[in-house]
């Protein structure tokens, strides 16, 4: 089945290969999906670094919405508020930052509250679809590798490479304690690993937008595999498929 969804994503990759061949490329779109603590932030940002490429974290577009519905104590369940509340937000994602209605929540953004209460507001269908058409106008014309859960599937289907990153769970929590060590907040493994399983399933069966693999990802197990490499197998697939010249693609 891997194999199966490996070939029919190559064979995408070749037909982007075919349209390079005129004069103005297509921009090309690069989707990585996966679970929380997958590493498909860190590959995203070093894959797109590699390739010149612009990086979208939608993550961090849910993460800003969610700080905002908090601190406007707007009902986190209540679609009618978060409309509202959407119509009043702009947020802004220059290099590395996040900057939410001017002002710069980078840091805010990150701490665990915000990742407990993104629940509610990822679930949202109206936040959902108002940042699916964000999203798709932050790329429109641009070379993007873009991250999240939903990319590959409903934000851009038509992506001509898309990846979905998988883990094991133990490893994935591992990744997520270290994390929050280093930034000076301990955690207990077994209290990362339950709140890792809840957020997954929640992310896995919510009725919109739920994380998937599409049906022509390439599937990679970042387990065993450190973050340069699996980057590099990325590359390799998309250099080699989508990116050479189209006298390359001929032989
Ligand atoms: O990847 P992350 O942990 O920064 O994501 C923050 C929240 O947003 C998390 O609840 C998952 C959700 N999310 C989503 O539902 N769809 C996306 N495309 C990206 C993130």
């Amino acid at each position: 089945m891997i194999l199966f969804r490996f070939f029919v994503a190559l064979a995408n990759c070749f037909a982007l290969a075919v349209n390079a061949r005129s004069d103005m490329p297509e921009p090309m779109i690069i989707t990585i999906d996966g679970p929380a603590g997958s590493g498909k932030s860190t590959a995203a940002r070093l894959l797109a670094q590699r390739l010149g490429f612009e990086f979208l974290d939608t993550g961090a577009m849910y993460r800003a919405v969610t700080l905002a519905a908090l601190r406007f104590q707007s009902e986190l369940h209540d679609q009618t508020a978060l409309s509202r509340l959407l119509d009043t937000l702009q947020i802004e994602l220059p290099r590395d930052r996040v900057v939410l209605n001017g002002e710069d929540v980078t840091s805010l953004i990150r701490t665990p509250e915000i990742t407990a209460a993104s629940g509610p507001i990822a679930s949202s269908p109206v936040v959902r679809q108002r940042l699916v058409e964000w999203q798709r106008k932050i790329a429109a014309g641009r070379n993007m590798v873009c991250e999240g859960r939903d990319q590959g599937t409903i934000v851009f289907p038509e992506a001509q490479c898309k990846f979905f990153l998988v883990a094991d769970a133990a490893e994935r929590a591992r990744r997520r304690q270290r994390e929050l060590q280093a930034r000076g907040e301990p955690a207990n493994f077994e209290d990362v690993l339950a709140a890792q399983q809840a957020r997954d399933a929640r992310d896995a069966t919510r009725a919109v937008g739920p994380m998937t693999p599409a049906a022509d990802a390439v599937l990679l197990d970042s387990t065993s595999l450190s973050i340069e490499d699996m980057v590099t197998r990325m590359e390799q697939a998309i250099r080699r498929h989508a990116l050479a010249p189209a006298s390359d693609n001929q032989k």
